[in-house]
């Protein structure tokens, strides 16, 4: 099977595989309903007062429905409607919707913390061999259920993921997924030069491969496909082309690359393409920068490429903890987050790169990374790029994001006192006021981890309790 796919034909076979899987967390088709106090966002507060942007009820009530939102309001105003429901109640708790990682790799859990060295030393030094294991897909699915426990643990509920190059790494990650009804956007590394031969693929075999695993997987229940280019450095110009050749012909599946992430890198890529304008330049002229194009890191980027990503309606991951971890720089907020240029922006924890499963802990970094550039983030301006931010960077905010009525129960439950520390700072839940909340939820961001998650669920269904 895993031969067949490789030479790219006979996509419809393995389906049988799929179909054969036993659910391991069906969607649920009874009805829900949840009791507690909610926090979402419903509009961007870099741009709006907060006021408008920020939905806190205090004492709530959350209807759900084969996981989908069936009702959302204050419990005094449904609970005539919905009083015959057995109600989970969360009181003192407050439930805010699945946290959304618009970058990270799986292969890479295991090397997380590795020490001392910078991005490309990192590369040859840590990653590339990790990634190698990936070939075998009974490696390949053990860590892949190790990494999927672990996001929901921290209450990340969506995320953007690198597979390896190896195809089974992809239908490894994508069947455990599955088994868990997460949603969940991957791709295979297309990678044809400036690495080991164990990791290279060719321009073709990876458009083949891509689009056999395209037809597998893109649209299978809540899974999404990423054509994905591990970076200019790794990939032949014929490589890119193909990529944007795949883009022409699946336009609904997303591209995920890496840009601008390091001085030396960026060097490296001038030398590799002298006949292109710049780093973004390399990836527009191969087709790839567009809607649903989501660019890791862009720390070094032009005020040029932060506008053209801003007119092309592509998105960039902003992975704090793996910019300060690899000593490649501060991402510039104030430019992703322009009135004249604004680009959507969502928060990636770039595991192994970064140093976190944690969004509570990425959240953290980029408010130092923001302070020291003399204009922190907002308590409000954080969750919402970790929530409905990271859904606009995916393009899915008909689905994901907040607690809007329609959109899908992916949700976690968060104690603000959670440990000793925490209860001395909020001593008194639910916050009475939106400035008591925007208090009570700096502290958790600052303090908390996955301690915090007391729960998450997804598609309605129960996942994760802490
Ligand atoms: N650039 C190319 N590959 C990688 C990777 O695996 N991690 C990070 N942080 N940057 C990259
Ligand atoms: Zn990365």
């Amino acid at each position: 099977m895993q031969r067949v796919l490789r030479m790219g034909i006979a996509v419809n076979q393995p389906e049988q595989s799929l179909s054969a899987l036993k659910p391991f967390m069906p969607a649920s088709d009874v009805s829900l309903a949840i009791r507690a106090a909610f926090l979402d966002l419903i509009g961007d507060p870099f741009y709006e007062k907060e006021q408008e942007c920020v939905r806190y009820i205090p004492d709530g009530l959350l209807i759900v429905e084969n996981g989908v939102i069936q009702e959302f309001g204050s419990y005094e105003a449904l609970q005539s409607r919905y009083g015959s429901l057995p109600i989970t109640a969360y009181p003192g708790k407050l439930v805010l919707p699945g946290l959304i990682d618009t970058h990270i790799h799986y292969p890479q859990m295991e090397m997380i913390a590795a020490y001392g060295e910078q991005l490309l030393e990192w590369l040859n030094k840590y990653t590339f061999p990790t990634e190698a294991k990936f070939k075998d897909i009974t490696y390949a699915r053990h860590m892949a259920a190790q990494f999927l426990d672990e996001l929901l643990k921290n209450g990340t509920t969506t995320a953007l993921v690198f597979a390896a190059v190896f195809p089974e790494s992809v239908d490894a990650f994508f069947e455990e997924a599955s088994r868990r009804n997460l949603r969940m956007i991957a791709g295979k590394v297309m990678m044809d030069r400036n690495a080991p031969n164990y990791l290279r693929d060719t321009a073709e075999q990876s458009y083949l491969d891509t689009k056999a695993l395209i037809q597998k997987w893109h649209k299978r229940g809540r899974l999404l496909y990423a054509i994905t280019p591990r970076f200019a450095v790794t990939s032949s110009e014929s490589q890119l082309e193909l990529a944007g050749k795949l883009r022409q012909e699946f336009p609904d599946v997303y591209l995920h690359t890496h840009l601008s992430e390091n001085v030396n890198e960026v060097a490296l890529v001038a030398k590799l393409f002298p006949h292109r304008q710049g780093y973004l330049d390399v990836y527009d002229q191969a087709g790839l920068v567009g809607e649903r194009s989501v660019f890791a890191h862009g720390v070094q980027l032009t005020d040029a490429e932060f506008q053209r990503l801003s007119a092309a309606k592509a998105a960039i991951a902003c992975c704090p903890t793996s910019n300060l971890f690899l000593g490649s720089g501060l991402f510039k907020f104030h430019c992703a987050k322009s009135r004249q240029h604004p680009v959507k922006l969502g928060l990636g924890t770039d595991v192994g790169g970064g140093s976190s499963f944690s969004l509570l802990r990425t959240i953290h970094e980029a408010y130092l990374v923001a302070q020291l550039q003399g204009r922190p983030l907002s308590p409000f301006q954080s969750l919402f790029l970790a929530t409905l931010g990271g859904a606009e960077a995916l393009c899915l905010t008909d689905k994901l994001g907040n607690f809007t009525v329609g959109k899908e129960a992916d949700f976690i439950v968060v104690d603000p006192q959670a440990t000793p520390l925490l209860r001395l700072r909020n001593p008194h839940v639910p916050a009475a006021s939106i400035e008591h909340l925007a208090d009570q939820l700096f502290a958790v961001m600052t303090l908390g981890d996955d301690r915090v998650i007391q729960a998450t669920y997804v598609a309605g269904s129960l996942a994760y309790q802490g």
